[in-house]
């Protein structure tokens, strides 16, 4: 891709910001972000010359202005937490789902050539149909999930409409660099991590033996330009199509790790699902190939960034669950 007028809303997140570090150099990139959960030190370069930046909620601005000129949009700002979507279900829907009809709105008037949403796994909630394909029911158990379903309904309504064209990217369990380790709902391998470089014992809800599909980051950043460029409209899994278990996880980030610590059980989580393993045929319709050989690798490369933060930042890396 090259070229081309990009807006990259919550571009500088977790995953917006491998997408933004991927495409900065021949593209220019407009990113809208409030930095509630996002943080500018995630782009490599910060001063980019192809890079605006407005550092304000969606909700703020008037998104037909700046929407003039631009060809493609990756839309990943959102309520990310299940936990505060069912303590706030109505900022959730404010923010995910009112948020997402008025950008649609807008790439509609200004001629927008394709828009990519950062979708969830979410969305098939307590469906065990394993793999999960994309024709599944959404079975969403939290206003989270639901609002993420809401936005695919929308996405599905706007081509059918007025054309717009769409892929609605639905993420398993993302790893890797610069995943927010400090958030109270920070993921598992995160919080496996930090506890074991901080010295107190991880935590393992339920028996562990729940299973979980897990996707690197830089397989999710290509899989969001892949959908852009690629013809196809609709909704793809993004996941590795394999599971394992959380008790084989911690194994594996231990002996990653070279430790010996013991992880500390404690009772399931109201909303947390058994099992969850996608079906990743629809990847193809995108043309992206996902080595699925390389956790091992792909967990090194992430313990060894949070090494480095650690070593860097020792009093900001610090957890607040300690
Ligand atoms: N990380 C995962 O495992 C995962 C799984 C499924 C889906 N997703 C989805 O992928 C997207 C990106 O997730 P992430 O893990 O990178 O999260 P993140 O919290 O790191 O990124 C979200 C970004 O959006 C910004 N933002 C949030 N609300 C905003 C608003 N109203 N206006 C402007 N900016 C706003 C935040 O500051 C942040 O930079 C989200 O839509 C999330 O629901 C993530």
């Amino acid at each position: 891709m090259k070229n081309k007028n990009i807006l990259i809303t919550g571009g500088l997140g977790f995953i917006g910001s491998h997408i933004t570090n991927k495409l900065i150099d021949n593209n220019n990139i407009l990113i809208v972000d409030n930095v509630s959960t996002g943080n500018i030190n995630n782009l490599y370069n910060p001063n980019h010359e192809n890079l605006i930046l407005i550092n304000k909620d969606l909700n703020s601005l008037d998104l037909n202005n700046h929407l003039n000129g631009i060809d493609y949009v990756f839309h990943l700002a959102a309520m990310v937490s299940v936990p505060l979507s069912v303590e706030n279900p109505i900022m959730c829907n404010l923010e995910n789902v009112t948020t997402t009809v008025n950008l649609l709105n807008a790439c509609v008037n200004n001629d927008v050539e394709k828009i990519v949403f950062s979708s969830s796994s979410a969305i098939y909630g307590e469906n065990m149909n394993m793999p999960l394909t994309e024709n599944e029911l959404p079975m969403p158990t939290s206003p989270y999930a639901a609002s993420k379903a809401c936005c695919e309904m929308y996405l599905k309504s706007f081509y059918e409409s007025y054309g717009l064209n769409y892929v609605a990217l639905r993420y398993f369990n993302v790893f890797g660099p610069k995943q927010d380790k400090n958030s109270p709902y920070a993921a598992v391998i995160p919080n496996f991590i930090s506890a074991i470089l901080e010295n107190y014992q991880p935590v393992i809800y339920g028996d562990g033996e729940q299973t979980r599909d897990f996707v690197y980051v830089k397989d999710v950043a290509n899989a969001n330009i892949k959908a852009c460029k690629s013809k196809f409209n609709g909704i793809v899994n993004v996941a590795s199509g394999k599971r394992i278990t959380i008790n084989q996880l911690f194994q594996i980030v231990k002996e990653t790790m070279g430790s010996d610590v013991n992880p500390k059980y404690l009772p399931k989580r109201q909303g947390d699902i058994k099992h969850s393993q996608a079906d990743i045929s629809n990847l193809e319709k995108i043309n992206l190939k996902i080595d699925t050989t390389n956790f091992e690798n792909q967990l090194s490369a992430t313990v060894k960034w949070f090494e480095e933060e650690f070593k860097r930042d020792i009093p900001n890396f610090k957890s607040k669950n300690i």
